[in-house]
């Protein structure tokens, strides 16, 4: 991906709130990989909690074909497709080092489908639009343990205000399971599970 400079805080946020994890039990995952690089950065910090951390136990889960065509929430009628300048090999190579990680390729929801029913202790939900953000939550949410995180990529505006179908689905799910939300000036958000 681009190393558009705007995305470096956010990426900052993705390892901070994950090192707040330390010491819950359970799987990391992200949902929306693209070439590997949060899922990068969540293997390192795992590797410094654990320097035989391997890859196991972290699972990725995308298309590597591109965003799913968007739902008319979306206000992005155009947009299917992108991100797919990319694929599982590429993936891997940004994950050398960590050969045990999971790549799941495949369109979310059907997808998470493939995932063991398992708990874990964090998840980065990074797929852009409504209906897999919407998805991917109802997913993971109820196998998060207790003082697991969710952290959302794109709840907030994008320097060009991209991806409002992703705050919607969000919005929609805590306000359905009555939970709270945090939303950070970077754009992502961050759900807690108590
Ligand atoms: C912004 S990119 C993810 C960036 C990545 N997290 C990183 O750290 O570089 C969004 C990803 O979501 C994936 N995606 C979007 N909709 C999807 C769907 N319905 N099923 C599977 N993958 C999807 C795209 O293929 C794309 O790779």
């Amino acid at each position: 991906m681009t190393d558009n400079a705007w995305r470096r805080p956010r990426f900052f946020h993705l390892l901070q709130i994950f090192r707040s994890t330390a010491g819950v039990p359970g799987a990391t995952a992200e949902a929306g990989v693209f070439r590997g690089l949060g899922s990068r950065i969540l293997c390192l910090e795992r590797r410094r909690e654990d320097p035989d951390f391997d890859g196991e136990g972290h699972f990725g889960v995308d298309s590597f074909e591109g965003l799913s065509p968007p739902a008319t929430i979306d206000d992005d009628p155009s947009c299917a497709g992108r991100f797919a300048d990319t694929s599982v090999e590429m993936a891997r190579r940004t994950l050398e080092g960590f050969p045990a990680v999971e790549l799941i390729k495949g369109w979310i929801p059907e997808a998470l489908d493939q995932l063991p029913d398992q708990q874990y202790r964090f998840v980065h939900v990074d797929v852009d639009l409504h209906d897999p953000t919407r998805a991917s939550l109802e997913y993971f949410f109820p196998r998060m343990v207790r003082g697991g995180v969710i952290v959302i990529d794109d709840y907030g505006p994008w320097p060009n205000g991209e991806f409002p179908g992703c705050k919607i689905a969000a919005d929609e799910f805590v306000m359905r399971h009555g939970i709270g939300l945090a939303a950070l000036d970077t754009g992502n958000a961050v759900i807690f599970k108590r």
